[in-house]
């Protein structure tokens, strides 16, 4: 897979992306993701991305032909399965939503900055706009970050125990059980004696049971399908 985020602060986006679990897929080469300065699309010796909204009202917009140059540059490489633009009144990022795009080869994810961009964008160049949660934060780049990491860590290979990204909370409409480690007595604090009985039948029916009774207290919005 192959992600191209396209940003005006590619700092922003250092730091996810260079550790941990992102890292060591892309080291894997099993994603590959590139992080696009918008200001080097810009078309004045400035390399301005923003301007005044037509119309007037306070802050600026992100202009549309750095982006649409950017966007053209990388069609013209390969073809795009998304262009995804982060932005707070898209859909809800959900496991569903992050399940889908871990099948695509190919996506572009466009980060939003001031009062938005020009609503051109939206309409003629963007594929799907995707929110992280019901908040605005400063722009985009945490966001594209937020929905990599989901999409990442489902591809095959990326994480050590394959099976673990289909034990994640959501995959099967619950949240995940509880989980302890040793020691099984702490300070007089135990561990639930069926996780040490050795019996798989029965740790499996305590987690199934764990994860419904955790759902219904924490989020059972889920159980009812939403
Ligand atoms: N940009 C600003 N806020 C956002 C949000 N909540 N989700 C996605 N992109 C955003």
């Amino acid at each position: 897979m192959r992600i191209d985020i396209i940003t005006c602060l590619p700092r922003l986006l250092e730091s996810p992306f260079n550790d941990s679990i992102l890292k060591r897929a892309q080291e894997k080469e099993i994603v590959t993701v590139n992080v696009h300065d918008l200001r080097g699309y810009a078309p004045d010796s400035h390399r301005t991305t923003d301007d005044y909204a037509f119309g007037g009202g306070a802050g600026m917009v992100m202009m549309i032909e750095p982006i649409h140059r950017c966007i053209l540059t990388l069609q013209a490489q390969r073809s795009y399965d998304e262009i995804i633009y982060m932005s707070p009144d898209g859909e809800l990022l959900t496991q569903s939503i992050a399940n889908q795009l871990s099948m695509k080869q190919n996506i572009i994810m466009l980060c939003g900055h001031y009062k938005g961009i020009d609503d051109r964008v939206r309409q003629h160049l963007i594929t799907r706009e995707i929110s992280i949660g019901d908040y605005v934060l400063s722009g985009g780049e945490l966001a594209a970050a937020v929905l990599s990491d989901s999409i990442i860590r489902l591809l095959p290979g990326v994480l050590s125990d394959e099976s673990s990204a289909l034990t994640d909370s959501f995959q099967d409409g619950l949240v995940a059980p509880e989980v302890y480690t040793r020691p099984s007595d702490y300070n007089g604090w135990k561990v639930p004696e069926v996780l040490l009985s050795g019996n798989p039948v029965l740790i499996e029916n305590w987690k199934h049971e764990n994860a419904l009774k955790r759902t219904k207290k924490r989020r059972p919005g889920l159980l009812e399908g939403n």
